[in-house]
């Protein structure tokens, strides 16, 4: 739960930074992401071990039942939307979802245990993986084409903000579990360059399908994270996760800063969580926590 309100936290500052530019009123989000910003797919999906539809998920949001968040209350995806007026895309598995609910509102692609690879998360059984995402945003954008014609459709999507908020999964619920072929193929410095060419070539077909205002977000200490933790004798954070977040980070913000001048009209930018979170874990007292693990 402390990590959900460190990252709640970090994403308060981070926006305050970054997203505000350019915002119109009535421009949508489409946001692909992992378990920090699915609000509902997993639950849908019927054969998944990633459900968030037990106690206390969801207490401090609406009626405070699980609401199929990952979190006590909002997730990274409904606090970037909030603050930057932007409303709150529904789950692309909720039954509600037609063009009209897409065109006022976007969509969320977000599935618990995903990751940028597709061999990420197998233990969970069901969940979207970043390239499953992509292949239902594919779908969306290929429904709303024939609702408003191509015209129209292409300026709507190239005036929707897109948010890319995965990679933490990869690492954790795939390289290292030594369950994982991936942990026995590569080191830590190749696993982080074939991730890189994964998200290069995700970042490509999401250009191609329309998305020019695209925020990366980075990843913050996950070797600080409960399950991290509880690998070692002592409680503390895991030194050799952080490291790959790190390096994770490093790695994103270079290929956005190579990629964005390649891309017609595009603004890739990276947002880096690691410091603002870390601080929060550091200096919880600063945040108004009262509680934290060191
Ligand atoms: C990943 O999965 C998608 C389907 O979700 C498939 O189209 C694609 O070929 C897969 N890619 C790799 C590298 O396995
Ligand atoms: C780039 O932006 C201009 C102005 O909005 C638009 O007319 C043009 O179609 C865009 N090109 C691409 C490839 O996105």
């Amino acid at each position: 739960m402390k990590f959900e309100i460190a990252l709640s936290l970090l994403l308060v500052v981070l926006v305050g930074i970054t997203i505000i530019q350019g915002c119109n009123g009535k421009a949508v989000q489409f946001i692909f992401g992992d378990s920090l910003s699915d609000n509902g797919n997993n639950n849908r999906l019927s054969m998944t071990l990633a459900k968030a539809n037990l106690p206390y998920y969801g207490i401090d949001f609406g009626n405070g039942l699980p609401n199929g968040r990952f979190t006590n209350g909002r997730t990274v995806a409904d606090i970037i939307g909030d603050s930057t007026g932007l409303p709150r895309p529904p789950p692309f598995l909720d039954p509600s979802i037609n063009e009209d609910v897409i065109l006022e509102n976007g969509v969320n692609y977000a599935s618990g245990g995903g990751g940028i690879l597709n061999e990420t998360g197998t233990y969970f059984i069901q969940r979207l993986s970043l390239w499953k995402q992509i292949e239902l945003f594919h779908g969306t954008t290929e429904l709303i084409t024939k609702k408003l014609g191509k015209e129209a459709s292409d300026k709507f999507f190239q005036e929707a903000r897109y948010v890319v908020a995965l990679g933490s999964n990869d690492f954790i619920n795939n390289y290292l579990m030594p369950v994982y072929r991936d942990s026995w193929t590569y080191n830590d410095q190749t696993f982080v360059e074939y991730l890189m060419e994964t998200l290069e070539k995700q970042l490509l077909v999401l250009h191609r399908l329309g998305a020019r205002k695209l925020m990366v977000f980075g990843l913050g200490p996950m070797g600080c994270i409960p399950l991290q933790r509880v690998l070692s004798t002592t409680g503390k954070c895991q030194d050799r996760s952080n490291k790959l977040a790190l390096s994770f980070n490093k790695a994103a913000t270079n290929l956005l800063i190579s990629l964005e001048p390649k891309l017609t009209n595009a603004s890739f930018k990276f947002g880096d969580a690691y410091d603002v979170v870390d601080d929060v874990i550091r200096n919880p007292y600063k945040y108004g926590e009262s509680i934290t693990l060191k």
